[in-house]
């Protein structure tokens, strides 16, 4: 693929900002260029160093784990900065756009509009599967990023992969982006592993999930080399912070954590499942591939206000195209869980369903 193309000229000539500890590699030494604070923080452990700029640490324990290079991974601050540094550096408001597929993860339109990027949007089919021949005619000249979620956001589904492949067998004048932040929860493989096959493919993926890491901002976005360099020139130069690298390179190193608490909230998601089919008021629960559910209800609005004045908060999806009357549940603790279920019989007892 001939990436030059399919990148703004501005970016691909972009001279990036060169950090004060660009001309040297190493933590010892009398470190007098970068303005910062040689006596340190006044906290427990200093902060008053500046991080490195390019998380080396990190992305050698995120090649083992995703086994890939050190070079196909970009960190990010989320994902979401990865959401949007992709479509600054291939995307124009005159001459681009961008394909989704809704309903879908809200930041892929919200960067776009932040960009002033056209978006053009191809519903997923009534199975919350995606649409492949309109998806196909969607593709014009000027499409640069399609972006397709898997598992996907509301729904819970994982795409089906051979219609992922026709996308990345037919769409080479461009980039596709295949958002996995719940992939932890599925049984199906990342496409990180099939980076070699296709050039213009761009996987996702998060720390804020599976990693229970949300509060420290840490996302990935995995990738051809080239891709990746050109998003690490486009990046602010420090947008990882210190607190976070140390916090990540600690929670990396055991993988315990993250094996135990997924398998956990697989057993937590079945027993609310199973819970809510017991329920009248419950018209469809949505297959899930992730640690959430979509569940249909009658009278969605009510329950959802009702459950926000027990203090319960869910996602209330029902003025969503294709999720109508349609409730987004995060997996909880067990008794977070069966607090749901209660306050939800007491909903539909005093309202006779
Ligand atoms: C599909 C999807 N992608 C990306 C994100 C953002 O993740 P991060 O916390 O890494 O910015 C979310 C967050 O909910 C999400 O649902």
């Amino acid at each position: 693929m001939d990436y030059k193309k399919y990148i703004l000229p501005h970016i691909w000539n972009l001279k990036p900002y060169s950090s004060a500890r660009d001309e040297f590699k190493g933590s010892d030494g009398i470190f007098l260029d970068a303005n910062e604070n040689p006596i340190g923080s006044g906290l427990e452990e200093n902060y008053n160093r500046y991080p490195d700029p390019l998380q080396w640490q990190i992305k050698g324990q995120l090649a083992q784990i995703k086994k890939c290079s050190e070079g196909e991974i970009f960190i990010g601050n989320g994902s979401d900065e990865a959401i949007d540094l992709l479509i600054r550096m291939t995307c124009t408001s005159d001459s681009s756009s961008i394909i989704i597929c809704p309903p879908t993860y809200g930041m892929y339109e919200v960067s776009a509009s932040i960009n002033n990027v056209p978006l053009t949007k191809v519903n997923l089919t009534p199975e919350y599967q995606l649409n492949i021949d309109s998806i196909l005619k969607a593709i014009n000249s000027s499409t640069r990023l399609i972006f397709i979620c898997s598992p996907n956001n509301p729904t819970g589904n994982l795409m089906n992969r051979q219609d992922i492949y026709k996308i990345l067998d037919s769409f080479k004048t461009g980039f596709i982006v295949i958002d996995e932040a719940y992939i932890d929860f599925s049984e199906e493989p990342s496409f990180i592993q099939e980076l070699n096959k296709f050039p213009q493919l761009i996987v996702l993926q998060t720390l804020s999930k599976a990693y229970g890491l949300a509060s420290l901002r840490l996302g990935m976005a995995f990738a051809n080399p080239t891709i990746i360099k050109l998003l690490n020139k486009i990046k602010p130069p420090y947008n990882i912070g210190g607190a976070t690298q140390r916090l990540v390179q600690k929670a990396l190193s055991d993988s315990h954590f993250v094996t135990e608490s997924v398998k956990q909230l697989k057993v937590n998601k079945q027993q609310l499942i199973a819970d809510l089919k017991h329920i009248n008021g419950v018209s469809t629960i949505f297959h899930s591939d992730a640690n959430f559910i979509l569940v249909k209800f009658i009278r969605a609005q009510e329950l959802f206000d009702y459950l926000i004045s027990k203090k319960i908060i869910a996602r209330n999806r029902s003025n969503v195209e294709l999720c109508n009357d349609s409730i987004r549940i995060t997996i909880g603790l067990e008794s977070e869980n069966k607090e749901l279920i209660q306050q939800i019989n007491i909903f539909y007892t005093k309202n006779n369903v």
